[in-house]
């Protein structure tokens, strides 16, 4: 078996099931019709390669359909009607196509999120280093930290890296010492030049802010492989203040960081929940997945200027 990456931005499933004449279903409620439409427009927007409109088979919501699903958005569309997909174009496939209309809110300032979005990062890399070193396997290894309080008590501040190495040597019989542990743990950076590029592009016109589920070891490290990061205009790390994304105050204290209000800043993270958490706050957010589709969401907002039209200045 071979593992990679999907090269769509989007993809859309639509079931064309058919079951027999008089019992409902996807298909003779129009699925093929939807699907076309969806198709057409693809095609007619030059974003093939980018979208792929697939047939599918039953979803189990026959009664409902036509159903179509969008991923990786985790949308699901039911009842929809051959008008209605103009609402799922508008939705998911319209912001993909670079000098698409504005959104009425302009954005006055930007907030990032550091971990799979300015730097990569691999927690399973660390935790199979560290595994080699506790006698545990990295899965086992990986459960003790997502499932104890220890990494959120180290993330929110309330204990120092010293008191929590000195907890993972008696909770996993870590075996490393303070430096060596650190060496380990903070190596699971690596930079992402091409989101930090279109940063770089913002920061001479917009308050750029970093806003980050974090503790002190690795930002510091994360400041070393992405100098970038001490250019941002500010920084609001869970560490300083106490508390995680999506805690609300995490976010307050952003807010009061830029001094503007939620509707006129673009949070971009690549947590889902974040990323809903942002939006019930009245942030404008986009999830991060690429560093394309970050690019075609700001040149979209007008934030930075198109290929296009650099190469004709
Ligand atoms: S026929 Fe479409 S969900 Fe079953």
């Amino acid at each position: 078996m071979e593992s990679r990456r999907s090269p769509y931005i989007k993809h859309l499933f639509v079931c064309v099931n058919r079951r027999d004449a008089g019992v409902t279903c996807c298909s003779h409620g129009g699925g093929e019709a939807i699907k076309e439409k969806l198709k057409a427009f693809v095609k007619a927007n030059g974003l093939k390669g980018k979208v792929r409109v697939s047939s599918s088979g039953c979803m189990d919501l026959c009664a409902l359909g036509p159903n179509v699903m969008v991923e990786p958005d985790h949308r699901w569309y039911s009842r929809v009607t051959l008008e209605e997909v103009d609402r799922i174009i508008e939705e998911h496939l319209a912001p993909l196509i670079p000098g698409s209309p504005v959104p009425p809110s302009p954005v006055r300032a930007f907030l990032f999120d550091l971990g799979n979005v300015l730097v990569r990062f691999d927690h399973m890399a660390a935790a199979r280093r560290i595994a080699a070193h506790a006698g545990m396997g990295p899965e086992e290894l990986c459960r003790i930290f997502f499932e104890s309080p220890l990494v959120v008590d180290h993330d929110e501040g309330r204990i120092s890296t010293e008191e929590f190495h000195q907890s993972l040597k008696r909770q996993i019989g870590l075996r490393l010492g303070y430096e060596e542990f650190l060496s380990v743990w903070n190596d699971i950076f690596t930079p992402d030049p091409e989101s930090q590029a279109l940063v770089e592009r913002l920061i001479p016109s917009y308050p750029c802010y970093l806003i980050s589920n974090t503790n002190r070891p690795h930002f510091e490290h994360a400041r070393r492989i992405c100098p970038l990061l001490d250019r941002l205009h500010g920084r609001v790390l869970s560490y300083e203040v106490g508390h995680l994304k999506p805690h609300p105050a995490i976010y307050r204290r952003a807010l009061e960081l830029a001094k503007v209000p939620p509707p006129e800043i673009l949070y971009v993270d690549d947590r889902e929940d974040l990323i809903e958490a942002g939006r019930r706050l009245g942030f404008q957010a986009h999830r991060f997945e690429g560093a394309d589709l970050l690019r075609t969401e700001l040149e979209r907002r007008g934030a930075i200027s198109t290929a296009r039209s650099e190469r004709a200045g």
